[in-house]
């Protein structure tokens, strides 16, 4: 259960190899979260962010292994985490790929892997999740979604239609919980440096894994449904949204 002050205890993370989300437990831990659930394909890659939880007063820290793309194991793995200990407060949803850029987005294998992990991989484990944390009768879900999924853009068209396509469902998600006692909150970052963006001109508005785990955190406070990071992006994309579709095309964005 969240303690006095309303931080949640225990918490499950989906792609813990993130930096999104290694930052964010970072911030967590600091705030007296004590049990931890690392769960992503390469559990190697976050042993580090195991130590230093444990280093920084974590008594529980388990790594489990988790690969998106494997739908039929979702069930299994998410019964088994809620199965194995104690109600889990806060479950992070971090994992993700971009996919490649330019003409070679529209490279069939590599476009379906993008949908199948970010769209596909991520809804399957949120319906296991949901129906654990609704039948638990209390707990939240923090899902990372994008600005990119606000408007296709012919630079990012695979990856930003795999974000609208999770975020809605989200939205959805997060009115059908009403009542239960869960609640979802969507993150919507604008360009965040890390290793999914390294190598990528940064843009005015680019943001730090740190600045994006602060915004979830204060989100989850304020009890929040949608957060943007950092803030002024949810003006931003309102702009853009409303562009006429022949001039918003010719935007080199
Ligand atoms: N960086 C940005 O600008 C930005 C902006 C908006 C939203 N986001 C979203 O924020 C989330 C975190 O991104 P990040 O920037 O922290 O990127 P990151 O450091 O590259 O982390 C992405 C994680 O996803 C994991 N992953 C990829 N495919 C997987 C699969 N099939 N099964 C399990 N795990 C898989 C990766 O695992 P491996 O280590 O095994 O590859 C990696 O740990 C993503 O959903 C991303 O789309 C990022």
């Amino acid at each position: 259960m969240n303690d006095a002050f309303g931080s949640p205890q225990s918490i499950l993370v989906l792609g813990a190899g993130s930096d999104i989300a290694a930052a964010t437990v970072r911030l967590l831990v600091r705030q007296r979260a004590r049990t931890f659930v690392l769960a992503g394909r390469k559990p190697e890659r976050f042993q580090a962010v195991a130590e230093e939880l444990r280093s920084l007063g974590a008594t529980t820290v388990e790594l489990r292994d988790l690969d998106a793309l494997d739908t039929s194991s979702h069930e299994d793995f998410v019964d088994e985490v809620f199965a194995s200990g104690e109600d889990i407060d806060l479950v992070l949803m971090a994992f993700g790929v971009h996919g490649a850029r330019g003409d070679a987005q529209l490279e069939h294998d590599g476009a379906l892997d993008v949908i199948r992990t970010n769209y596909v991989g991520a809804m399957s484990v949120l319906l296991s999740v949901t129906k654990r944390l609704v039948a638990q009768g209390h707990g939240s879900m923090v899902v990372l979604s994008s600005v990119a999924g606000e408007r296709g853009r012919k630079k990012n068209l695979v990856y930003g239609s795999s974000k609208a396509g999770l975020d809605v469902f989200c939205e959805g998600l997060a009115a059908w919980l009403r009542g239960s006692g869960v609640r979802l909150m969507v993150v919507r970052p604008g360009f965040v440096r890390t290793k999914m963006t390294a190598g990528f001109d940064a843009p005015p508005l680019a943001t730090t894994p740190e600045r994006v785990a602060a915004a979830i955190v204060d989100g989850l406070h304020r009890r929040t449904e949608v957060v943007w990071v950092p803030p002024p992006m949810r003006w931003v994309m309102s702009a853009l949204r409303h562009l006429p579709r022949s001039v918003f095309r010719r935007l080199e964005i």
